[in-house]
């Protein structure tokens, strides 16, 4: 029921077909009955900065941000958690009185999964990619105690970048930047490989060709794209019975840990998980 308490949020980024943020922040919002409306935003890049500026004067309670905004939004917030400072992205972004309060749950949501999953902490870890979410993936894996990060990026400055950063908050970890070519050339025993690039998203493009490996050298795949629920990533590590997962997890908890800062509260896990996958698994 549409009301005038209404409070309105949504996500920020471009193309947001993929999505399915709205169908679980307004099916929890039905849930625990608040009253509040997620809405998808999708903003191409040619207007993103004038659509920035023209969103600080709308009564907004919150928003989401996802691909390719989350680094560019820092410079429209006007305060940013030391979290979100430090991986240089922002994916949640709460409103009072109009200041824009930027945060990163990606980062905890990612971490949750990797407890949950009790994935190891002594093998490396293979990232595909350094954008936001590459850069949330890699904090994320350092704050979980991972000892050994390898990053590949096809634009190399950015993997750099992130490795730089890496660097000056964690200067124990292990960091070593692997030529977006040569990354199948990639000589560890036994690793954990992990997408963080949008190739995938299309349902046809996969970022690593897994069959260059023997089964036994990758320990475990995980694509942190939900939409497809298997991409052709996963799809190549089921066939080799490879362990898997996708991104579902990771959006539901990056999610509902948006919740504390909007509204004090974080809705229950399991409650959207089985809403996702429905949603996912209807088509
Ligand atoms: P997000 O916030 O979701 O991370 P992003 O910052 O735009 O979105 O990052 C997208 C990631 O996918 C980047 O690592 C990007 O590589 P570049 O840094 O070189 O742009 C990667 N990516 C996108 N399209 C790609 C492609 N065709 N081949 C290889 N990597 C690609």
């Amino acid at each position: 029921m549409i009301s005038q308490e209404m409070k309105i949020l949504g996500l920020i980024g471009y193309p947001l077909e993929h999505s399915i943020s709205f169908i679980l922040h307004n099916f929890a919002f039905k849930q625990l009955k608040i009253p509040a409306i997620y809405l998808n935003i999708p903003i191409p890049l040619v207007n993103i900065c004038k659509a920035l500026e023209g969103l600080k004067y709308l009564p907004l309670y919150g928003v989401n941000v996802t691909i390719p905004y989350k680094e560019l939004v820092i410079s429209y917030v006007d305060e940013i958690s030391t979290l979100a400072q430090r991986v240089k992205a922002v994916n949640t972004i709460a409103i009072r009185e109009g200041r824009w309060y930027g945060d990163n749950t990606d980062v905890p949501g990612f971490i949750k999964t990797l407890e949950d999953l009790k994935l190891p902490k002594d093998i490396p870890y293979l990232v595909l990619g350094a954008g936001g979410a590459g850069r949330a993936i890699g904090f994320s894996l350092a704050e979980y105690g991972v000892q050994k990060i390898y990053i590949t990026n096809r634009t190399k400055e950015k993997g750099e970048n992130l490795i730089k950063d890496l660097k000056y908050y964690y200067p124990y970890l292990k960091l070593e930047i692997i030529p977006w070519e040569e990354k199948e050339s990639f000589s560890e025993d036994s690793f954990v490989l992990i997408n963080t690039t949008s190739l995938g998203l299309d349902g046809r493009t996969s970022p690593f060709k897994i069959d260059k490996f023997s089964k036994d050298k990758i320990y475990f795949v995980y694509d942190i794209i939900y939409n497809p629920y298997k991409t052709p990533l996963i799809i190549q590590a089921e066939n080799l019975k490879i362990p898997w997962k996708n991104g579902l997890d990771m959006l539901i908890y990056q999610g509902i840990f948006a919740w504390k800062n909007w509204f004090g509260i974080i809705p229950p896990f399991d409650l959207l998980k089985k809403e996702g996958e429905e949603y996912l698994c209807a088509f």
